[in-house]
């Protein structure tokens, strides 16, 4: 990988695409992207569709969910220290991904993105990265099963810190501070000096962003993710559990399966075989942060965030005229939309037109978050304003945030069922209408946490405070999300069996 200086850009070509106050105070470093030529074309309609944009651009608009620092200076000092740092992607990895999401928007493959609400300091160790990969590994290997087709993988991690708060302040015993806003921003220690946001946090959280990314690409290319080791995967807690043993019968078919492909001489050293694709992804909020991450790609022009390989806007920050959707219709990453049961279909057109006004494949994943009942009654308007405009989208779920809810302890919880419903209703909607289901979206984990209530393994409402460990929204435990994963991969085995007899019958 090069990252050349001669991308800094000479005065007058600055002039000229950052004019008047827009032209930033820093030089950007480019990026070279892996396959220059291919979308050469593209990337120059793009850049003159994003003229009037700049990486700074989003400061014209109303930017809301964005920490106010007490001392600016010192914030802009850690942000020309983050800009001067290298970006933590590049352009070819986050294309790649975007061919991927293409696919899945046309049920040629299908998303599996997962891993923490919110990724802390704290927590912040090669055991939790690991099994959060390696329950990702097994989902994978039980989707890909049922589904027969790829299952590609994007993790909430190395770079999900951030949190949009619907109240920005919280009230403990008559005392009132600022909310928690990620470990990025502040702590959540309930004191005046801990809520206070503190922007030496961002250096730390591109730290650890950049060690996890490093761990985790050792994990999916070094030889963990070896398909001969598909057995070796097992969580220690979850043997001997019936999601452990479901599992285990699973992974002892597919190494009988690679044995025989071994023995008819299909060789198992193919990379497809001993590694695996893996990418990053957060929610777009910090834009300073992100803004400081930003490069140009020095081939193609375009802009990249590279904080992460895909991008996406949180359901409160995704006005049309904000800044969170200035700053993303301008990076060339994939970019993800958050949608409740609030958006109206009208509006999420004009949005998809302006993020993707070239109507790129995989350039826009709508992930959809409204609970079972509003996604059987809402979800199909959705789909037929999308379809009646022409868009092409990757339609995604996400189960947990349209079921979050206070249990009597006063922690927040999620109840299995309900998530389960709700990816019931994304596929039976999908199957009504024509649609592809393209992936689902998870706040899960590896480890042994108490914190959504249900599943095989019974997590009571009595157990939640037992390992509740969350630094935000109550996540999946390995156990549920490996049942999860089996309930899905069901749906698309019945799928595919359905689309093979409805060609049969064709033919
Ligand atoms: C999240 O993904 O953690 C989140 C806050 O989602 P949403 O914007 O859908 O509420
Ligand atoms: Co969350």
């Amino acid at each position: 990988m090069e990252f050349a200086g001669a991308g800094n850009i000479t005065a007058t070509a600055a002039l000229q695409r950052f004019p008047g106050n827009l032209l930033p105070r820093h030089r950007i470093f480019a990026v070279h992207s892996a396959d220059p030529a291919k979308k050469r074309s593209q990337s120059v309609d793009m850049k003159s569709e994003s003229s009037n944009w700049a990486p700074e651009s989003w400061k014209s608009r109303k930017a809301l969910q964005i920490p106010v620092y007490p001392n600016k200076e010192e914030l802009d000092s850690v942000l020309q220290t983050l800009e001067s740092f290298p970006p933590l992607i590049f352009a070819g990895e986050a294309r790649k991904l975007e061919e991927r999401l293409a696919d899945a928007a046309v049920g040629k493959a299908f998303l599996l993105q997962g891993g923490d609400c919110a990724e802390s300091f704290k927590e912040f160790n090669a055991n939790n990265i690991r099994d959060t990969f390696r329950v990702l590994l097994q989902m994978g290997v039980v989707l890909t099963f049922g589904g027969q087709m790829p299952i590609f993988k994007v993790g909430r991690m190395a770079g999900q810190f951030a949190k949009p708060r619907s109240d920005p302040f919280e009230t403990k015993d008559g005392v009132k501070l600022p909310s928690y806003q990620g470990d990025n921003i502040n702590s959540d220690v309930f004191d005046e000096k801990s809520r206070m946001p503190d922007p030496h946090r961002l250096i730390r959280a591109y730290t650890q962003s950049a060690s996890t990314l490093n761990l985790l690409r050792a994990f999916a290319t070094g030889g963990y993710a070896d398909l001969q080791r598909v057995t070796q995967w097992n969580l220690d807690f979850i043997q001997h559990s019936e999601q452990g043993d479901r599992y285990m019968e699973l992974a002892q078919r597919v190494d009988e399966t690679l044995g025989f492909m071994m023995a008819a001489g299909l060789t198992s050293e193919h990379p497809k075989m001993t590694t695996t694709e893996f990418w990053t992804s957060h929610e777009c909020l910090h834009l300073p942060y992100e803004q400081a991450l930003t490069r140009e790609d020095s081939t193609s022009g375009l802009y990249f965030d590279c904080s992460a390989h895909m991008l996406w806007v949180g359901e409160r920050t995704r006005q049309l005229d904000g800044a969170h959707v200035e700053f993303l219709r301008g990076v060339a990453n994939p970019v993800g939309i958050k949608v409740s049961d609030k958006m109206d279909p009208l509006e999420l057109v004009k949005l998809c037109e302006i993020l993707n006004p070239h109507n790129k494949p995989g350039r826009l994943t709508i992930i959809t978050r409204m609970g079972a009942d509003n996604m059987r009654v809402k979800l199909p308007h959705l789909i037929r304003a999308v379809r009646q405009a022409g868009l092409i989208v990757t339609w995604v779920s996400d189960p947990m945030h349209g079921n979050t809810i206070k249990a009597p302890c006063g922690l927040k919880t999620r109840s299995f069922d309900a998530i389960r419903s709700e990816l019931r209703a994304f596929f039976d909607v999908h199957e009504q209408e024509g649609s592809y289901p393209g992936g689902v979206h998870l706040e899960m984990t590896g480890q042994n946490v108490t914190e959504c209530v249900g599943g095989s393994r019974t997590v009571t409402l009595d157990d939640l405070s037992s390992r509740y460990h969350t630094h935000c929204d109550p996540r999946l435990n390995a156990s549920q999300s490996l049942e999860l994963a089996f309930a899905i991969a069901e749906r698309l085995r019945r799928k595919r069996i359905r689309s093979r007899k409805d060609l049969g019958n064709r033919k």
